[in-house]
């Protein structure tokens, strides 16, 4: 079964935090873009893939079987897109792959440019999950984030898309912003929660480099919370959310019974995935390609990365990932691509100190240390 990734890289403002790929640029690029990302898909095909031969220890073989099972329209802001346009796109990935009858279809979706029109359209393409940026339901922390959005936005967003008749809904969350205590926080979780909202991301907010916000944060240090007063806010919010009913089954990621992102998992436990559009990643058979970041290259179909992963890093990569969601570490697997880690110094400590533990054949990340995860991942790796 495969993922299909499609990037929608145009934003109506970027905001002050975001270094994804996308740019408000729609009214000049969309027609050109959205042709050349039909004819990407199109032109596709399977025998231009490579296999990663170091794939052969773990028994995997060349992919064959090309039926669809999830589909992930990402950004940007794909809610800038009209439904002509999402037609067009949709019916080109039909026309080229198998689809399953219970495919996970999902959008990514911003308060400000959602309709309630545009919510029944994503219901009659047959799109049954949208996951929508709400940040925050304090709106001097969207104001200060460059959202486009209030919280009152947010809220008439949650509720159009539940009369459209999608039930399955996922709200974006930033950990991090200037006015946030974990009772803050619990307070916003618990107005989603009273929505009946099945999904929500709590993302730990990231400076990134060359935005606004690095910006303003290298002049006002103590402007944002610390780390320890994040993780703190981190922890709180996710014993809240288990209260409620949620299970994390990845490190920022909770979700009802059965509402986990099918498309997401993939993505965490190594399955092939293909993306098409501006920067859109693909991994097909131990081999990761990425399209380019700017508009003329793209158009050109110039790669931005083609990489087989060795076998170290295909050890890295599924230690990376099990350890980040609930699926764990397979250690036959390891095994297999010649680690044996429960030789490992780090490995033997973190298990006495029941940081991870093991259940039959692999080991898993104890949920008190998720915050952690990337020390422990770094120390089981030397
Ligand atoms: C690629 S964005 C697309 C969603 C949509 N455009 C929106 O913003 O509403 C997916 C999510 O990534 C998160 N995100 C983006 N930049 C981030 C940053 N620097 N730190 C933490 N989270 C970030 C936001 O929560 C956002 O909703
Ligand atoms: S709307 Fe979403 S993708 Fe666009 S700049 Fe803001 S966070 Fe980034």
């Amino acid at each position: 079964m495969l993922a299909v990734y499609i990037h929608i890289p145009f934003c109506e403002r970027k905001c002050n935090y975001c270094a994804f790929s996308s740019f408000a640029c729609i009214d000049k690029e969309k027609d050109r873009y959205i042709s050349s990302l039909l004819n990407e898909i199109e032109n596709f095909d399977f025998k231009n893939f490579e296999f990663n031969s170091n794939l052969l220890c773990v028994n995997r073989t060349k992919t064959t079987s090309y039926e669809v099972d999830t589909i992930y329209i990402g950004g940007g802001t794909p809610s800038l897109l009209t439904i002509e346009d999402l037609t067009k796109i949709l019916n080109k990935i039909k026309e080229k792959f198998k689809i399953s009858s219970n495919c996970e279809i999902s959008i990514e979706c911003n308060p400000n440019s959602l309709t309630y029109e545009k919510a029944c359209g994503y219901k009659n393409l047959g799109i049954n999950r949208l996951s929508l940026g709400i940040q925050s339901l304090d709106d001097e922390e969207l104001k200060f984030i460059g959202r486009l959005h209030n919280s009152s936005q947010a809220l008439d967003a949650i509720d159009m898309v539940k009369k459209a008749g999608i039930k399955n809904i996922s709200c974006d969350m930033i950990i991090g912003l200037q006015n946030q205590t974990p009772e803050t926080f619990k307070n916003q979780l618990e107005t989603l929660i009273k929505k009946d909202i099945k999904h929500i991301s709590t993302y730990m907010l990231q400076i990134e480099d060359g935005t606004p916000l690095a910006k303003f944060a290298s002049h006002n240090a103590d402007f944002l919370p610390s780390e320890d007063e994040n993780a703190f806010v981190y922890k709180q919010a996710s014993a809240f959310l288990e209260e409620h009913g949620f299970k994390r089954y990845e490190v920022s990621n909770f979700a009802k019974l059965g509402y986990e992102s099918r498309h997401n998992f993939k993505y965490w436990t190594g399955e092939n995935y293909i993306g098409f559009g501006l920067s859109a990643h693909s991994y097909i058979d131990g081999i990761r390609y990425a399209n380019a970041n700017n508009f003329a290259d793209y158009y050109s179909r110039k790669l931005a990365l083609k990489e087989t992963l060795s076998k170290q890093e295909l050890i890295e990569e599924h230690l990376m990932l099990g350890l980040r969601c609930a699926r764990g570490v397979d250690l036959e697997y390891l095994q297999k691509l010649g680690k044996n880690i429960e030789n490992n110094e780090n490995f033997k400590y973190f298990l006495e100190k029941n940081v991870i533990f093991k259940v039959k054949n692999k080991f898993f990340l104890n949920p008190d240390y998720y915050e952690v995860n990337n020390y422990v991942i770094v120390k089981l790796m030397s």
